[in-house]
């Protein structure tokens, strides 16, 4: 249900718009939310993310809020990613830093449907997530809180220069440590 027609004055500024050598990574909009959702309901996503069963289409809808509302708090969040030459929703990608007291800074994150993996995209939005990071936002470090089960997430974390630092719990996901991978400026 959408109740006020904000059509072109939605506040996005936030947010902004960059384009790499083969994507677009934007600020999510309303009627992101079957493409977003399509791309977390894939088994491969689910089980990648430790999604709950019962994560549906209004809590893809919360994400996207949680993610735009950050860049309005502070600054980072993540984008919308698409495909330049065609314009296929293709996941998300950016910039997190949650309100969590043992989050280790402000972490490049990735997030593809599973059609569109092995491509390089994921690295071609996370290395421009670090550029915006390090150069926009004048951050000296960045963070990946990755599982030691995901490797292509530790692949990508890799061919972007990342090193991990430590492997800890933190309290958001209790039931595993997370590897703390990390790139200085
Ligand atoms: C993590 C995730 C984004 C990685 O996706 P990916 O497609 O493997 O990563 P990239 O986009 O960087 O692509 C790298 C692959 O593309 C290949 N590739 C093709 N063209 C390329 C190019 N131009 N540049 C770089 N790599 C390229 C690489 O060789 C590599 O292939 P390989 O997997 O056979 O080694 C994806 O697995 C995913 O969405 N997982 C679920 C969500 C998740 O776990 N997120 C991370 C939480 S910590």
């Amino acid at each position: 249900m959408k109740p006020v027609d904000l059509e072109g004055t939605q506040r996005v500024d936030a947010c902004p718009t960059l384009e790499t050598d083969r994507l677009v990574l934007r600020p999510f909009r309303d009627d992101d939310v079957d493409d977003y959702f399509a791309v977390l309901d894939t088994p491969e996503v689910r089980r990648s993310l430790h999604l709950p069963e019962s994560l549906d289409r209004g809590d893809a809808w919360q994400q996207m809020a949680w993610f735009l509302g950050q860049w309005v708090l502070r600054g980072t969040g993540h984008w919308a990613v698409e495909e330049r030459s065609t314009g296929v929703f293709l996941g998300r990608a950016g910039l997190h830093c949650p309100e969590r007291s043992d989050w280790p800074g402000v972490e490049v994150g990735w997030v593809l449907h599973p059609d569109h993996w092995g491509r390089g995209y994921a690295t071609e939005a996370g290395a421009e997530a670090i550029r915006y990071a390090f150069e926009e936002l004048d951050l000296d470090r960045i963070y990946s809180c990755i599982l030691p089960e995901n490797g292509p997430s530790q692949a990508v974390a890799r061919r972007l220069g990342m090193e991990l630092l430590e492997e800890r719990t933190m309290a958001f996901f209790p039931s595993a440590a997370h590897g703390i991978w990390s790139r200085a400026r």
